[in-house]
């Protein structure tokens, strides 16, 4: 098997960012089952595609297939597993995934509306649904970024039939990232309650922010009340959890981090129809993370997931 030359691709225009990380995280060596993944992909039959859609709630291409064909690229897509984000259809294979992200779009995109011509960064992105839908909605270029190897991989199949460099999934952390390059719209998606400082999340998703009519979306976890939540230990069965914030105290982080015209465009109560397992995500989900006997709260005895997003503009 060659080395992923192809995966070391690097956006021509962010010249500054640390380019040795992609080349140092997309070998064999950085991940016990990188090379299985590579595998699946190549093995994945080579075709061109048509009909790509980036506008309906499964990010989907037609493929003309033999049955044969069509039942190895499912086989190999299933081997890259397991699928959060999505729907995809890709050919013949609808891609089931853990989360109905195109709900997650709807909310957001009633309200922000058109991207056209804009520059995107989206932070924590999976494997780059919401980089399609934001092309969809007439953005010129989204660089996600995602330290999960795996999610970049699965991003590296769509491409495979997709073949469009405006939209990248780069196997970078948000730490990474130099301020020297901004974006008109940063989005922080379901990451600000996995870091150990919020303020200085927020801080960073506004100096990535354009001055001048830049935009920084944050998108996390909430409770109710008066008080942001700092688990001791697990949230919903997650280890990696620092701090459910209020909705006051995300809005008074993005005050204080420089944002302004601060508006929540949505809070809502996660569903087990919108989060759960399927077959493209077999292991436990949101309903494993429930009390059985009383879903208004998590196993450990926390308030349920509930969400907000979150909008500022930086002058
Ligand atoms: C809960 S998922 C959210 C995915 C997607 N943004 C969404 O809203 O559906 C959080 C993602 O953030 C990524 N992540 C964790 N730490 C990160 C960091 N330091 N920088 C960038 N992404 C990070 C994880 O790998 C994971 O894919």
């Amino acid at each position: 098997m060659n080395e992923p030359k192809d995966l070391l691709d690097w956006p021509e225009n962010l010249p500054e960012w640390p380019r040795h990380l992609l080349a140092e995280r997309f070998r064999r060596e950085t991940h016990g089952d990188f090379p299985r993944w590579f595998e699946a992909i190549n093995a994945m039959p080579v075709q061109s595609s048509r009909d790509i859609k980036l506008e309906e709630d499964s990010v989907s291409c037609a493929l003309d297939l033999n049955a044969k064909a069509a039942s190895q690229l499912n086989e190999q897509l299933m081997h890259l597993h397991p699928w959060r984000k999505g729907p995809f259809q890709i050919g013949d294979t609808f891609i089931d995934t853990e989360w109905r992200s195109d709900w997650k779009w709807r909310r957001l995109s009633k309200t922000l509306g058109s991207f056209n011509g804009q520059r995107v960064l989206d932070i924590g992105c999976g494997n780059g649904y919401f980089g399609w839908r934001m092309l969809g909605a007439g953005a010129s270029e989204v660089i996600g970024i995602d330290p999960t190897l795996l999610f970049c991989m699965q991003h590296q199949a769509i491409q495979k039939y997709f073949q469009d460099r405006r939209n990248w999934v780069l196997p970078l952390k948000v730490e990474e990232i130099p301020n020297s390059t901004t974006f008109d719209r940063v989005f922080s998606m379901g990451v600000l309650y996995h870091r150990h400082d919020p303020q200085e999340h927020v801080d960073k998703v506004f100096d990535l922010t354009a001055p001048s009519g830049g935009q920084g979306i944050i998108e996390t976890l909430v409770v109710d009340g008066a008080e942001s939540l700092y688990p001791d230990d697990r949230y919903a069965r997650m280890r990696n959890v620092w701090c459910v914030p209020t909705v006051d105290d995300l809005c008074s982080w993005m005050t204080t981090a420089g944002f302004n015209d601060i508006h929540v465009i949505d809070v809502s109560t996660t569903t087990l129809a919108e989060q759960r397992s399927t077959p493209w995500m077999h292991f436990e989900s949101l309903v494993h993370s429930l009390d059985p006997h009383d879903q208004t709260r998590t196993v450990e005895g926390h308030p349920r997931p509930v969400r907000a997003m979150v909008v500022g503009n930086r002058d």
